[in-house]
């Protein structure tokens, strides 16, 4: 016999080729150190740090795959003003819902937008027009209805709530109440203003109970006005401002342009890999990345995050809200109506909302009007180009508005956010089944690696605000435990979980009280 081959050896492991040898070299180097891995440089990431700065830990480092501070907070620019000069538009957040209550609850997210003068218009709802393929159409009546019976559901879920019964679909739950909009395109047009437009996802797959309670905890507790920011500097001038606070210029605690690639764990710190090759070593991480990131395996997690963690990340989904910016030669629509809704007579949530940035307050002589689709018809809309979306609707427009021979747009452009790696969608909801225990498992932390996020709020996830409370508190534990000098007990101060969760009518006494149990069994 003659001796084991080079390649033989090679496999066991003896030799290494370059690449494993670099991977080996990037495994032993030292990685940056420091106490608290903020993984994300959104609203969560950012007030996570300033809960930390204010508690007077310094020792963190903020990572973030963007050139800028915000993540769903982004703007771009976007066509013309009569100076030449482009105007700055929304691709993700652009209003602040739920403003103050009376009784002096105030929405995080406006006390900011007031603080940073962040320039805000009230969005008005009953500046609605509506329209079918024939033109103008009023169905407000139905509208009016939907209303109605979306009062009658409220009443509903907070029984359920309070008494503790089982959840249901919203699609279920304004069933009940007497909404059944069956094939009447008016109908299905006002749905999906009372609903989708709100949501991103339809009333089917949406969880009654939460789904309904978050819409009270952002229009009750705080308030029912929600306002349009158009300012030109960006809506994420509010969260680069607080960033300012606390990081100096150029701060070397702030990576942009770094992206996670592996994140290690364990019960006394976090490593974290970079795409570029370096690493990071912390105490403690704090991962912000959206429910979508976590469901698509941009990021590895070492050891495979436990299954209780992995159920509930991938139960919670991700809605796609996306807005179509098109600029046209003049504003040849009603410049004082804030929204159109249009029904299409085949498909339900075909183009159906158009808004004027023209209006009074908002950016007047911009001649700038928005498209909003969520859904099905987002991810249509994402998956073709600017051009067929644009033949799309024009027809629409043209059908909405049969008496003016309408101008093709002279710029048009979308966000495809379904596609888009930094969120995989626009933002969460609360999917049928999910229970507020299993919620909680995508809240809580798995050894020194925490997460918060926007969905991680069982009050306020879809919303800046939910962001922003996740943000704080996640910082404030960690704090907490930081500051106490190991004084506190194990476990203190970390997040409730739930390992095994179970169906809530138990099979034993299903038997009992039926006395059948042919195919259940077994
Ligand atoms: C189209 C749209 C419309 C919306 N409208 C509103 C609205 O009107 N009002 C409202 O209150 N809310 C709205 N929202 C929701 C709001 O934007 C979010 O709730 C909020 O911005 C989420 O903040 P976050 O910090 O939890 O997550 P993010 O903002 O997503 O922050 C996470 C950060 O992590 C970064 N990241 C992801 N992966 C990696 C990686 N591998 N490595 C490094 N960094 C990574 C991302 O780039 C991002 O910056 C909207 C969102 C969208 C998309
Ligand atoms: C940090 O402290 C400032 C000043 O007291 C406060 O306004 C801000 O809300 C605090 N931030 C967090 C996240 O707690
Ligand atoms: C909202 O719009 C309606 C309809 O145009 C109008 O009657 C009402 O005054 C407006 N409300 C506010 C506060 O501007
Ligand atoms: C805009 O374009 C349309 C169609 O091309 C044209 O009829 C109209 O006069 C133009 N309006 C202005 C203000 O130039």
């Amino acid at each position: 016999m003659i001796c084991p081959s080079i390649s033989l050896l090679a496999a066991s492991g003896l030799f290494l080729g370059a690449s494993q040898a670099a991977v080996l070299r990037k495994d032993d180097q030292t990685c940056r150190k420091t106490k608290v891995a903020i993984l994300g440089a959104g609203v969560a990431g950012i007030t996570a740090a300033q809960s930390l700065s204010n508690a007077s830990i310094s020792d963190f480092i903020i990572i973030e795959r963007n050139d800028y501070v915000g993540g769903r907070m982004r703007n771009t620019k976007f066509g013309k003003s009569p100076d030449g000069k482009p105007y700055t538009v929304e691709l993700g957040a652009n209003w602040v819902e739920g403003l103050q209550s009376k009784s002096g609850n105030v929405n995080p997210i406006w006390r900011l937008a007031q603080k940073h003068k962040i320039k805000n218009t009230y969005s008005n709802g009953s500046s609605l027009v509506t329209y079918d393929e024939t033109g103008k159409y009023d169905f407000m009546d139905i509208i009016d209805d939907f209303d109605k019976k979306w009062e009658t559901a409220m009443e509903d879920a907070d029984a359920i709530k309070d008494e503790n019964l089982q959840d249901t679909s919203v699609r279920a739950g304004l069933s009940i109440a007497g909404w059944k909009p069956k094939k009447d395109m008016h109908a299905q047009a006002a749905e999906w203003w009372g609903w989708d437009f709100e949501m991103a996802v339809v009333p089917d797959q949406s969880g009654f109970l939460y789904d309904m309670s978050v819409n009270k905890a952002v229009f009750e507790h705080f308030s029912e006005d929600t306002n349009l920011v158009t300012d030109q500097r960006g809506f994420n001038a509010l969260i680069i401002g607080e960033a300012n606070e606390f990081l100096k210029k150029n701060d070397p605690r702030l990576l942009l342009k770094s992206i996670v690639k592996e994140i290690k764990y364990g019960p006394s710190g976090v490593k974290v890999h970079l795409k570029d090759g370096d690493c990071i070593e912390a105490e403690y991480a704090i991962c912000t990345f959206s429910v979508g990131v976590l469901q698509n395996d941009v990021v590895k997690f070492k050891p495979t995050l436990p299954r209780w963690k992995r159920e509930a990340i991938e139960q919670f989904q991700m809605g796609t809200y996306t807005k179509i910016f098109m600029q046209f030669n003049e504003t040849w629509w009603p410049r004082e109506t804030q929204f159109m809704l249009y029904a299409d007579p085949i498909e339900r949530g075909y183009y159906p909302m158009f808004q004027s940035l023209s209006a009074t307050g908002f950016v007047p002589e911009s001649n700038i009007l928005f498209g909003t689709v969520t859904g099905t018809q987002a991810y249509q809309v994402e998956k073709q180009t600017e051009k067929e979306t644009q033949a799309e609707i024009m027809e629409v427009l043209q059908a909405m508005f049969p008496k003016i021979t309408v101008p093709e747009p002279t710029a048009i452009m979308y966000p495809r956010w379904s596609q888009d790696e930094m969120a995989f969608g626009s933002f969460s909801n609360w999917p049928p089944g999910m229970t507020l225990e299993k919620h909680q498992n995508l809240r809580a932390n798995v050894d020194r690696l925490w997460f918060a996020g926007e969905a991680n709020s069982a009050e306020f996830f879809g919303y800046l605000q939910g962001a922003w409370f996740e943000g704080k508190d996640m910082g404030d534990r960690i704090a907490h435990i930081l500051n106490s000098d190991g004084a506190v007990a194990d476990g203190e101060g970390e997040l409730m979980r739930y390992e095994v969760l179970h169906g809530d009518t138990f099979k034993d006494e299903y038997d009992e009280d039926n006395g059948w149990s042919i195919t259940l069994d077994d």
